[in-house]
């Protein structure tokens, strides 16, 4: 059977919206356009698809978004494409208005939204947006870049009145079950301590109650814990800690600026790519795919395989905070 010929792209963003997602829309939206193709934009995500919230996209809508955090599509988590009756429904709209072919920009729940469609007959394509950096198949997800360095910037404010009190602080940072982000801060922001998820050690606070004392001993005068928002719990770890220690602590929860911002000069250079290359693969056919980089290299993934794979932190990484932090 011959493959259909792509006429029309959509693109929307899902899930938690990420610092870049924006580059990535201008990326689609003008590579679809000097391939010669018409795009849509679909607002609000997998909710407004089924609400037919439907946009023709120019190049001057693009225009001025490159720099700009969060999403001009809006975006939203929507229970009515979990269910099948809501996907076929979906793919249905995507006919009525001519859609060959949608970008998902999102994490892997987007993903698995993207495989229903495509299951459905629409080609699909995701592309990794997520400041949790925690889909499998990429070394590198869409806004992770920025949150590290909002999160990095706000330790560092955290870190300037903890010394001025000689306090031990706590601080929160996102990343729903994964830890890197947390990892990432740990070694950046010179932490004591990091805790994450993926290596939750029941004696974590004793092992940091231990370093808090040592380190008093040989003369620093406060404290600077990372902890993951997957291990939670950072208010009574910060009073166990304050009662053991005897050391005045408080307990900081970053929370959604880590979501905001401009986009660093890395997300938008990945995210510039990765919404070409999407555009890309949309035109040679190809359907259920994510978008990744691997090993120096964009690539792509079927989205099965992607969401069948599992990911760990960084072991290298995740020694050197403790190695650095004696
Ligand atoms: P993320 O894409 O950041 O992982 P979510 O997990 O919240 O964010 O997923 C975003 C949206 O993707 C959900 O609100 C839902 O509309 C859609 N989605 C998630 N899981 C599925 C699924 N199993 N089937 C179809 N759609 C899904
Ligand atoms: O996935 C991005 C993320 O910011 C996670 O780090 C966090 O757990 C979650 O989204 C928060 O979601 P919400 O914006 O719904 O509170």
């Amino acid at each position: 059977m011959a493959e259909k010929e792509i006429k029309t792209i959509a693109v929307l963003t899902s899930g938690g919206d990420a610092p870049g997602m924006n580059a990535a829309i201008r990326a689609v939206v003008r590579a679809g356009l000097s391939s010669g193709v018409k795009v849509k934009g679909i607002r609000r995500g997998y909710a407004g698809l089924l609400e037919e919230d439907i946009i023709d996209m120019s190049t001057m809508s693009v225009s001025d978004i490159v720099q700009k955090g969060g999403t001009i599509l809006y975006t939203s988590r929507c229970k009515e494409m979990t269910t099948p009756e809501g996907q076929k429904k979906a793919a249905d709209i995507c006919r009525k208005h001519g859609i060959d072919g949608v970008v998902v920009i999102g994490g892997d729940g987007s993903f698995r939204g993207a495989q229903k469609l495509s299951n459905n007959g629409i080609n699909t394509i995701g592309v990794p947006g997520t400041i949790d950096l925690d889909i499998s198949c990429t070394e590198y997800t869409i806004g992770f870049d920025t949150a590290c360095n909002t999160a990095m910037e706000a330790i560092d404010k955290v870190r300037d009145t903890s010394a001025s009190h000689e306090r031990c602080s706590i601080i929160e940072v996102m990343g729903r079950t994964a830890g890197h982000l947390a990892l990432w801060c740990g070694i950046s922001n010179g932490s004591e301590y990091v805790l994450v998820p993926e290596r939750g050690q029941f004696n974590d606070e004793e092992r940091i109650i231990e370093k808090i004392r040592a380190k008093r001993r040989i003369g620093k005068k406060h404290h600077i814990i990372v902890n993951a928002e997957g291990t939670g719990d950072s208010y009574g770890m910060a009073e166990r800690i304050e009662a053991a220690t005897g050391i005045e602590t408080r307990a900081t929860i970053i929370g959604h600026i880590q979501r905001g911002g401009n986009p660093t000069c890395r997300d938008r250079v990945y995210a510039s790519a990765m919404g070409a290359l999407a555009v890309d693969l949309l035109l040679e056919g190809k359907t259920n795919r994510v978008v990744a980089y691997c090993d120096g290299e964009y690539c792509d993934y079927d989205i099965d395989e992607a969401l069948a794979m599992t990911k760990d932190i960084d072991e290298h990484l995740y020694s050197l905070t403790h190695r650095l932090s004696r």
